[in-house]
């Protein structure tokens, strides 16, 4: 088990070695181009997908589940990211990208509930981009994205220091104390700081990097990256309520009211937009399975 000095020094050894550390597929990166770009429309992100009969097939899957299914089933992938969304089409590719750069491989780490408070944090974060006037400026495809990438800290950290993981496990089920907390206590940083560092590796927008770093802390990073920081760390706290928490992630410390309140979404939109986020949570179970 290392210690807070000697974990520093070997997360950017992992880093700096390339070998070992994840990449982001060549896909997933061609997918978020066309979704930024204004021009492609739903027929070329169709064309990008249909290469890859894995991606496909899970598409046409999600798209034909309860939670999205209505009338006929689709066959093909442009009915499926049709029916789908741009949306909810992004979140399955850049989830399904970051499964597979990272594998199967999971020591302690419930991947399927990973991927179900994840994908729920992402759309959650989206939306209520939209719905809060505080942080209305914020941009809802960057709140998208750190959202679903905010925990990939937890990947890495269950991925290439299982010890470390496990130790943190222990203490924080012992303890009921927040994970991050014990993260910092033990290895001088927690998952949202590491997480920012692949992301970096990965070159993501700084903005998007600097809130993953500091979700647990969001008054701490200024800013755009600041902002995006409270829109994750609220998201998290009404995923969590309404019960796609990831364990001992301290988002429990507040109400959704305090959220709202915090996010000044008005009185009038609060009740459609919790329901909206219980069925969020739902979807998220369905790109799950
Ligand atoms: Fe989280
Ligand atoms: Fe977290």
């Amino acid at each position: 088990m290392k210690t807070a000095t000697e974990f520093g020094p070997s997360l950017e050894a992992l880093l700096q070695s390339g070998k070992q550390l994840p990449s982001l597929p060549v896909l997933v990166i061609q997918v978020q181009k066309a979704l930024a770009n204004e021009m492609s429309g739903l027929r070329d992100i169709a064309q990008i997908i249909d290469r890859d009969p894995a991606l496909t097939a899970r598409l046409l899957r999600v798209a034909n589940s309860a939670a999205f299914s209505r009338g006929d089933p689709v066959t093909n992938i442009g009915a499926a990211v049709g029916r789908l969304g741009m949306g909810h089409v992004r979140s399955l590719c850049l989830a399904v990208g970051v499964v597979r750069a990272f594998g199967d491989a999971s020591h302690r780490l419930d991947h399927k509930r990973y991927w179900q408070h994840s994908a729920s944090v992402g759309m959650v974060s989206e939306r209520l981009t939209s719905e809060s006037k505080r942080y209305a400026r914020v941009d809802g495809a960057e709140a998208y994205t750190a959202g679903l990438l905010h925990d990939v800290g937890l990947l890495i950290l269950d991925q290439f220091f299982p010890e470390e993981f496990a130790g943190v496990q222990e203490e924080t089920d012992g303890d009921l104390e927040a994970r991050w907390r014990v993260e910092q206590a033990r290895l001088g940083l927690d998952h949202g700081a590491v997480g920012g560092r692949l992301l970096e590796r990965w070159q993501l927008p700084d903005a998007v990097r600097l809130a993953v770093a500091g979700h647990h802390q969001p008054e701490s990073a200024a800013g755009p990256a600041g902002e995006l920081a409270q829109v994750i760390w609220g998201a998290e706290a009404l995923c969590s309520a309404l019960g796609v928490e990831l364990g001992q992630e301290g988002a429990a410390e507040i109400t959704p009211t305090e959220v709202l309140d915090q996010c000044e979404v008005p009185a009038d939109r609060r009740e459609a937009f919790l329901a909206e986020v219980g069925l969020i949570g739902e979807r998220a179970l369905a790109f799950t399975h």
